[in-house]
């Protein structure tokens, strides 16, 4: 069945003479939503923790939200067996069991490895195992594969040098390698580049198999770094559609380090930008706040959006930012984003993003109705906050 529907793809894309995207298109049709164990847990995610993780992406609701993947990061790895084999270390005694436990409760499981010997954290990664590593995840179960660059950067130094055309061709032949390894399971895994956005990796990604790519090194908990990195993704909007995303890294949301009002802009930053949507807080211990924002429908609804096409900055004045995204039935989102330490006064002319006077609107975070007086619309929006809007005809 997979085969047939990658031939069928393979097919129409011929016909159409376009870049032969080289995924399944049923795989990522919107953009991968789910739960990662790294930005809050690190190195301490075990088997324990993710059950847990999977339990309340239930009881929360956030599995009927849309959040599916409940994703593994480093430090999971153990050794090799003789004939080359990866196992997970002690933390994760039984990787079938816990596949099938996640798969038990409606959602899928992620693992993470990387096309060099070691990943970021010092563990076994792929490099020379790429065919075992995907039978073997193929055989726990696995959904979805996160490939991590880390040392291989040093197999390019030892190789390439600074030859960086020799540089471009082995990163993108490393992860064609695992591509071809995963479809080679005929298990569908969602197949995520992770490799910081070099090279232009959007202009590519699609090419090597890839659902979803980083286009910038690592977030963190902190307003700085992730306006930095959301506001940074001026222009990538063309790269990404169904079944290929940018992704400008997972979500701090509820981890602690940025007020409410910085998480709210963080979720619907990422929701006009099409962007991944993976969790990376304790979802045991949140606050009433923090499931407000992760669970906001009406914000969820703008992300994944089955247009598939991904928003950009419509205007900027100052230290205030308009953002759009346009949706199917011909509506728009709209982010009005405020990066100063003081409030201030944004104001939208409908006329100015495509619309007529009597466009509807709807405060995505209110939930309510809004209306436009002689077609603008005026709102202050809080310190480094955010108001959102959909807008419809
Ligand atoms: C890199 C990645 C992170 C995380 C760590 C794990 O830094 O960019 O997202 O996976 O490695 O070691």
């Amino acid at each position: 069945m997979l085969n047939l529907r990658l031939g069928v793809t393979a097919f129409i894309l011929a016909a159409l003479g376009g870049v032969a995207l080289a995924q399944d298109p049923t795989l990522a049709a919107t953009p991968p939503m789910g739960w990662n164990s790294w930005n809050h847990f690190a190195g301490k995610v075990d088997d324990a923790g993710v059950r847990a993780a999977a339990d309340a992406m239930v009881a929360t609701g956030m599995r009927d939200a849309g959040y599916i993947y409940v994703n593994i990061d480093d430090t999971w790895e153990g050794e090799r067996d003789a004939q080359g084999f990866i196992h997970s270390n002690s933390k994760f005694p039984d990787m079938k069991a816990l596949a099938d436990y996640v798969h038990s409760k409606g959602l899928k499981l992620g693992i993470y490895s990387g096309p060099g010997p070691k990943t970021c954290a010092g563990y076994d990664a792929s490099y020379g195992h790429e065919e075992q590593d995907a039978q073997t995840y193929a055989k726990w179960g696995i959904d979805y594969l996160k490939y991590d660059l880390c040392s291989y950067r040093m197999i390019l130094r030892q190789q390439a040098g600074a030859d960086r055309q020799k540089a471009f061709e082995m990163e993108k032949a490393a992860y064609e390698k695992m591509h071809q390894a995963l479809l080679s399971t005929g298990r569908p895994i969602v197949f995520s580049l992770c490799q910081y956005g070099n090279f232009d990796v959007w202009k590519w990604g699609a090419e090597v198999g890839g659902n979803l790519w980083r286009t910038t090194g690592d977030i963190n908990d902190t307003y700085e770094r992730m306006a930095d990195i959301g506001f940074g993704q001026l222009g990538l909007a063309k790269y990404a559609g169904p079944g290929h995303w940018n992704d400008p890294d997972m979500l701090e949301v509820g981890n602690g380090g940025m007020t409410d009002d910085e998480y709210r802009t963080h979720m619907s930053l990422w929701a006009i930008l099409a962007a991944p949507l993976l969790a990376g807080n304790d979802l045991s211990t949140m606050t009433d706040e923090t499931k407000a924002i992760l669970l906001n429908k009406e914000v969820i609804a703008v992300d994944q959006d089955r247009l598939g096409k991904q928003g950009d900055r419509a205007y900027a004045d100052g230290m205030t930012e308009v953002w759009t995204r346009p949706l199917s039935n011909g509506a728009m989102a709209a982010g009005f984003f405020n990066r100063d330490t003081e409030p201030h006064s944004v104001t939208l002319k409908l006329q100015e993003i495509g619309f007529g006077r009597n466009a509807k609107l709807r405060d995505l975070w209110k939930h309510e109705d809004v209306t436009a007086t002689h077609g603008n619309y005026t709102v202050m929006v809080p310190p480094h906050g955010v108001v959102m809007l959909k807008v419809s005809r």
